[in-house]
């Protein structure tokens, strides 16, 4: 079998905060929608992300806090892993630049860059920005500030390392010239040549001396690594580059799309290929300098108290809804204004009304005038041509407005199916149909044309809304993987007559838009603490899972525990075993109501004393916070049967 064609992307890694905010979001959101992307069109994807953990900033950060910096930013890292497990961006790599193994291959770059002339010690005099860790000279300040962010900055004269940038001016100016697409969009190729490379690159001051929480220079203790040298490797030191074990960099380097905000795209197009070209590495294909969101027109900041917090957003409307949002309002590469109202809106145009109206007439009417069993297709008419037409067609433009990351416009393509779709249910008018037994041919071919796009939509929408499909296809009834697969995509009528639909919930519930808003408004720190009451559990392997034993058990005794209100104590059969399980559900369920029942038993759970009883195992039960009910089998099942 051909080897599958490899995809490398990765995000930038982001510093250590507790409170990211949904422009960091935007760019992991953007990264995983793409991955996601790439594996169902076959490639053998790796997505790497993390956090870029060294430098004055987070050195002064943890002195305020009273902690030492690695202290401070281990705090972190878990949160930020958190939000990206809730807003299911499902990376390959997460690198932490304190990670020993990064810090050993940045201090080998470095001095291999060293030996190798294109570092030299020096003295450097010059501007320094502390929260871009960024340096400027005179003339690049504009008004005295930083040009970036507009802050104070500070004079710096010290002993340092310099990078010999000047030397591959040149080369670099003709490598962007010739390779049109290794910028994107091309106006943030014109503005690199434009300010930076054609009038002159400086040398580049890359160590420090003036603090000392980064990657030390290893043949000069005294200094630290600048941060940017130690950030840029992470993409290949993630890969093992540098190591024995290199065999993730062999295979996926050099990287297909490298994503980042566009403030730092100067060091991503500059630096960091003049840093590949240096150690004698292949560029990535692709640096991609998406805009910003912003927020009444303002870049969002803590400090301007403007910033919107995804996990109050996904704890009140789902991860599918906001990423559907965010790739769908803004064009990647331009920056764009993040208001809740246009949130809500789209919510409800395109999530509940376009695709949940879809899917719910289309199962709603199987069921209701076939008994939710889909139909056969008959004979076609032109409106059905036509229909199959689109949405056969709609793959390769997907694709190809994929290719150029252009996340809006492939969800345009696709809900221009879900309008044809909704249309052609008012064209063909299948309530009429239904009226007549001669038109029940022709009403079976509407309804399988429906069917058959809302599957090919499921299959389109996952890498956007990964949860989106498993709920269309769970109403679809479509529980066979290749009905689920790019492939499928490229014949109409995949879906089997016969399958026996599902009608469920409303794929997305109707807002009422201005009861939102209120709520909205009103404290982030309090939303949040909402929206934290049920923090997102980390995804796990299925070998992780299969550690679990479950079992069917029933309940052959039951009596109150004495000296507690809350406890039940249980005496169980499973399989030929008897156990004796302690079950907090007192307030809910008599002990004479249990005798008799089929519970879930956590079989292999480490058994624990309590109330001077041994308990064996745990019960199963769901609960909302205020009412609790059992685990239990649909149907007859022998005692000890194993759940899976
Ligand atoms: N640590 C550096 C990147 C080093 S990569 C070798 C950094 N970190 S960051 O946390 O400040 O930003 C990470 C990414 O988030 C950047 O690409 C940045 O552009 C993006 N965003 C931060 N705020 C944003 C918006 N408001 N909108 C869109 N993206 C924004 O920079």
């Amino acid at each position: 079998m051909a080897d599958r064609k490899t995809y490398y992307i990765t995000t930038p890694i982001y510093y250590p905060s507790d409170n990211l905010h949904i422009g960091h979001a935007y760019c992991s959101v953007a990264a995983d929608t793409m991955a996601r992307y790439k594996k169902l069109t076959g490639h053998e994807v790796f997505f790497l992300t993390g956090t870029d953990e060294h430098g004055q900033k987070i050195e002064q950060r943890a002195q305020q806090a009273g902690v030492t910096p690695q202290a401070f930013v281990d705090s972190i890292v878990a949160g930020i892993k958190n939000l990206w497990t809730l807003m299911d961006v499902q990376y390959d790599g997460f690198l932490r630049t304190t990670d020993k193994r990064h810090e050993v291959i940045v201090q080998k770059i470095f001095r291999q860059l060293y030996e190798q002339g294109d570092i030299y010690k020096g003295e450097y005099e010059g501007w320094y920005c502390t929260p871009c860790e960024a340096h400027w000279t005179q003339t690049q300040l504009k008004d005295g500030k930083c040009p970036d962010c507009a802050r104070d900055v500070q004079l710096i004269r010290e002993e340092s390392y310099f990078f010999r940038m000047s030397k591959y001016q040149d080369w670099l100016i003709q490598y962007i010239e010739e390779h049109p697409d290794f910028i994107q969009p091309p106006s943030r190729a014109n503005e690199m040549l434009a300010n930076f490379l054609r009038p002159g690159l400086q040398d580049l001051s890359v160590s420090r001396t003036s603090f000392t929480w980064g990657v030390p220079v290893d043949f000069d203790p005294g200094h630290v690594i600048y941060v940017w040298i130690d950030a840029l490797s992470n993409y290949i030191t993630a890969l093992g580059y540098g190591t024995d074990d290199d065999a993730l960099f062999q295979k996926f380097w050099p990287a297909d799309l490298q994503l980042v905000g566009k403030e730092i795209i100067r060091f991503h197009t500059i630096y960091w290929p003049i840093m590949l070209k240096a150690l004698d590495l292949p560029l990535p294909k692709q640096i991609f300098g998406h805009g910003w969101l912003v927020f009444g027109g303002e870049k969002m900041s803590k400090s301007k108290g403007n910033v919107v917090d995804p996990v109050v957003l996904c704890g009140r409307y789902g991860a599918d809804a906001l990423r559907y949002f965010l790739m769908r309002e803004m064009t990647f590469g331009t920056d764009g204004n993040f208001t809740n109202e246009a949130l809500l809106k789209r919510m409800n145009a395109d999530l509940a009304n376009d695709l949940g109206n879809l899917v719910s007439r289309a199962v709603a009417m199987i069921e209701k005038y076939f008994d939710g069993i889909v139909p056969p297709c008959g004979e076609l008419s032109a409106l059905d041509a036509a229909l199959r037409e689109t949405a056969l067609s709609l793959p390769a433009k997907v694709d190809s407005h994929m290719d150029s990351a252009q996340y809006s416009l492939a969800l345009s393509e696709i809900w221009k199916l879900i309008g044809d779709c909704n249309r052609y249910i008012d064209a063909n008018t299948p309530w009429l149909l239904a009226k007549n037994e001669s038109d029940r041919p022709r009403l079976g071919t509407v309804l399988y044309h429906l069917a058959e796009c809302v599957r090919m939509v499921g299959v389109l929408v996952g890498p956007f809304m990964p949860r989106t499909p498993g709920r269309i296809f769970g109403q679809l009834g479509l529980f066979d993987k290749s009905a689920r697969t790019w492939n499928s995509l490229s014949a109409f009528g995949v879906l089997p007559a016969g399958t026996k639909v599902r009608k469920g919930d409303a794929l997305f519930p109707r807002m009422d838009i201005e009861k939102e808003l209120a709520i909205l408004a009103q404290t982030q720190p309090k939303l949040r603490a909402e929206a934290e009451t049920a923090p997102p559990k980390p995804v796990v392997a299925i070998d992780d899972f299969s550690k679990i034993d479950l079992r069917v058990a029933l309940v052959t005794a039951c009596e109150p525990v004495a000296k507690s209100d809350k406890l039940l104590k249980l005496t169980l059969h499973v399989g030929g075993e008897t156990r004796t399980v302690l079950s907090g559900i007192a307030a809910h369920y008599k002990p004479e109501a249990m005798v008799g029942k089929k519970v879930v038993l956590l079989y292999n759970l480490a058994s624990r004393k309590m109330r001077g009883i041994e308990s064996e195992g745990m019960i199963l039960c769901a609960g909302d916070g205020e009412t609790l009910r059992l685990l239990t089998v649909d149907g007859d099942i022998a005692n000890g049967s194993g759940i899976s």
